[in-house]
């Protein structure tokens, strides 16, 4: 979203007040333009013989999301038997699936088969027990190369205190089960964590999978997770994701001639592709000073975008019912019964009850961790696409709420209530 004339304007000009007006706050709107524009940079950025960009659809889980992606050509990760059945419902053929689950029992990972979806494994036991139940099945494993990166703990994955993946230390117990199974290892995967900016991180992470490919002589795939940071501020730092594109190809190109035959080089982003395309408009409800703060409450909170209390991630807000308006500093809050602060002591134009703000880098993670707290209606979302707007999804009503309740009737003893 750029500012054009004192007002902030969406791709193909679209006003973003004109879908408020519309479809009412709070709103989530993605354009799929920016995801396109993120997706045609990473098949780009490669130069191998066989890339696959599978989409980590935990980030934003819309169908029209996945269809969009699959259109582009994209596979998908999925890490739930949920996830899985909605990229069946989106259109990926069951081989561009990968179910990439972490401490689930045989009986999902089962399931997920019967969907005829490639499946990998990031426990020992699972290893075991897989091999022992469905030998004739090629699996892919998940490594943990103890490697500590990402930007915070919560989403670091791949460091030696991590739950996730199978131990680099592992591997001749791996190697055991192999042998004794007789299971067949198609790829190996790693996913060090989200947020990494450095280059040499991945390739770090590179090595000593690559290494450890030569152990597996059966593979079709390596797959290098993902974690590319993308720019949460203005004029903020990102991962130079054609300086890794260069990078891996290389290394990559290398081990595939040493291992004899060309193999996939995959890679499963999420953030990368859909989190600057996505934008969180709120209404201000109050503008409330206090001695020391002004507070911006709005109508929203951490059931909505949970993801600056969870981990502190930053998300710029803006003003955009006054572009031009004179700096202020607030602190953005939510509604909810916690302290839900969107952002502490920003400078945005001067507000008023009213007033629409956006928080940008709203389509990962963000509306896909949403809930009903406080029993809140969760948003309604819109995709603009082509100068056109779209609803993908209506905002809750109170039958949302209840659904799934079962209204008893609880006999209560009479005595107590003497
Ligand atoms: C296994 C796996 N792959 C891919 C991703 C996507 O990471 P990102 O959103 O940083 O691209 C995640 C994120 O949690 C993940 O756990």
């Amino acid at each position: 979203m750029q500012i054009d004339n004192n007002r902030y304007v969406l791709s193909n000009g679209i006003d973003p007040l004109e879908l408020v007006e519309k479809y009412g706050t709070p709103l989530y709107v993605y354009d799929t333009a920016i995801i396109e524009r993120q997706y045609k940079r990473m098949v780009n950025a490669f130069s191998v013989p066989s890339l696959k960009i599978n989409y980590a659809c935990k980030a934003n889980t819309n169908i029209n999301i996945l269809k969009f992606l699959k259109d582009q050509g994209a596979g998908l990760d999925a890490v739930s038997t949920q996830e899985v059945e909605l990229g069946i419902r989106a259109g990926f053929a069951p081989d561009r699936i990968m179910f990439t689950p972490n401490c689930v029992s045989l009986e999902e990972i089962s399931t997920a088969l019967q969907h005829g979806v490639k499946i990998n494994i990031d426990s020992i036991s699972i290893l075991e027990q897989f091999g022992h139940e469905h030998p004739e099945i090629p699996v892919g494993i998940r490594i943990n190369p103890h490697i500590m990166a990402g930007g915070n703990s919560k989403i670091s994955t791949g460091h030696v205190d991590s739950k996730f993946g199978i131990s680099i230390h592992q591997l001749p117990h791996v190697l055991k089960i192999v042998e004794a199974t007789g299971l067949r290892i198609e790829g190996l995967h790693m996913h060090t964590g989200s947020d990494i900016l450095d280059a040499n991180v991945f390739l770090l992470g590179a090595d000593i999978l690559l290494n450890t490919a030569h152990h597996f002589p059966h593979l079709e795939y390596v797959d290098f997770g993902s974690g590319f940071k993308v720019p949460y501020r203005n004029n903020d730092v990102e991962t130079d994701i054609e300086e890794v594109g260069t990078k891996i190809s290389e290394r990559f190109n290398e081990f595939c001639k040493e291992y004899g035959r060309d193999l996939a080089l995959i890679f499963e982003p999420g953030k990368f592709l859909v989190s600057q395309a996505g934008y969180f408009f709120v209404k201000v409800n109050v503008v409330k000073p206090t001695p020391s703060t002004v507070f911006l409450g709005v109508d929203s909170g951490l059931n909505h975008l949970i993801r600056p209390m969870l981990y502190n991630s930053y998300h710029r807000i803006e003003n955009i019912s006054n572009p031009g308006g004179k700096p202020r500093i607030y602190t953005v809050v939510g509604y909810i019964c916690e302290t839900d602060t969107f952002g502490s002591n920003r400078k945005i134009a001067e507000a008023h009850e009213g007033d629409i703000l956006c928080m940008f880098n709203a389509g990962a993670y963000a509306f896909s961790m949403a809930s009903n707290y406080n029993s809140r209606f969760r948003p309604a979302e819109v995709i603009v696409h082509n100068g056109q707007d779209y609803l993908v999804r209506k905002r809750e009503t109170m039958d949302d709420i209840l659904k799934n309740q079962v209204e008893v009737a609880l006999e209560v003893d009479e005595l107590q209530n003497a």
